[in-house]
């Protein structure tokens, strides 16, 4: 492996998939029978309020219930010991990576465990049911929405995981199967600014073909493997 200092991580629903939450694509997948347009989308949320609302507190729910993974864990050791620069970006909206203890992370796709404000725009912690009406607590109205990047809205710093990416001597993507883009681009970003690029994954994802090297398996297993080797090249350089 050549002299790494920059790494950045992308993570989608797989490295969730073994604590219990179900991804969104495949037989058991949260779009399976769902159209994604009804639930995901800034329109959804205007014709059907009752019916967004329901599913993310249902999700929401879940996360009471589930625990931080072995690959969760591999990468808040890591974050933890990495000497160089690190990031981890997820398109998850669960807390799992910050149960484990990940600090240098972003939630690109926005978080369960956070309210945004219709009225004032106020980002706040939340952890109940949104049906009922809770109310903002920085403005005061009931309009609260999930904190979550819905289908044609921006996802959330983008300019930062760029120049990371652009920094980044290897890039590990790890549980997504690049069908959503701007996340599915990141290895191509990274590969043209001269990154290593690895790919960790049950299947081959959609972007395979654009990763230097694609590991098969399950992430509790990939991920803590990774990592160890990652972290003897560091104490051995
Ligand atoms: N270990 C590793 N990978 C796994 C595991 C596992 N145990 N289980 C499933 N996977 C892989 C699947 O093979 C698949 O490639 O995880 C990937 C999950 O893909 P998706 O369900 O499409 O999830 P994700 O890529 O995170 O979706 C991206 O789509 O709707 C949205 O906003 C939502 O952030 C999400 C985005």
């Amino acid at each position: 492996m050549a002299e790494i200092e920059h790494i950045v991580v992308l993570t989608g629903a797989g490295i969730s998939a073994e604590s219990g939450l179900a991804t969104f694509r495949g037989p058991d997948g949260l779009w399976e029978g769902r159209r994604v347009e009804e639930i995901c989308t800034p329109e959804a949320l205007a014709a059907d309020r009752e019916l967004v609302l329901d599913f993310y507190d249902q999700r929401r729910r879940a996360l009471a219930s589930v625990q931080p993974n072995a690959a969760h864990k591999a990468l808040a050791f890591l974050d933890r010991h990495w000497p160089g620069e690190l990031l981890i970006v997820t398109q998850n909206v669960d807390d799992l990576h910050e149960r484990a203890g990940a600090r240098r992370m972003l939630h690109m796709h926005g978080e369960l465990l956070s309210a945004l404000c219709g009225a004032c725009e106020e980002r706040s912690a939340f952890g109940g049911d949104m049906i009922g009406g809770p109310r903002c607590t920085a403005c005061g109205q009931d309009e609260l929405r999930p904190d979550i990047v819905f289908f044609g809205e921006m996802p959330y710093e983008m300019e930062r995981i760029e120049r990371a990416l652009m920094e980044a001597d290897l890039f590990v993507s790890i549980g997504t199967s690049g069908a959503v883009y701007p996340a599915a681009g990141f290895v191509q970003m990274a590969r043209h600014a001269g990154a290593d690029t690895l790919e960790l994954n049950l299947d081959p994802s959609a972007g395979s073909l654009y990763f230097h090297e694609t590991r098969i398996g399950p992430a509790s297993a990939l991920v803590p493997a990774w990592v160890e080797d990652v972290l003897a090249t560091a104490s051995s350089a």
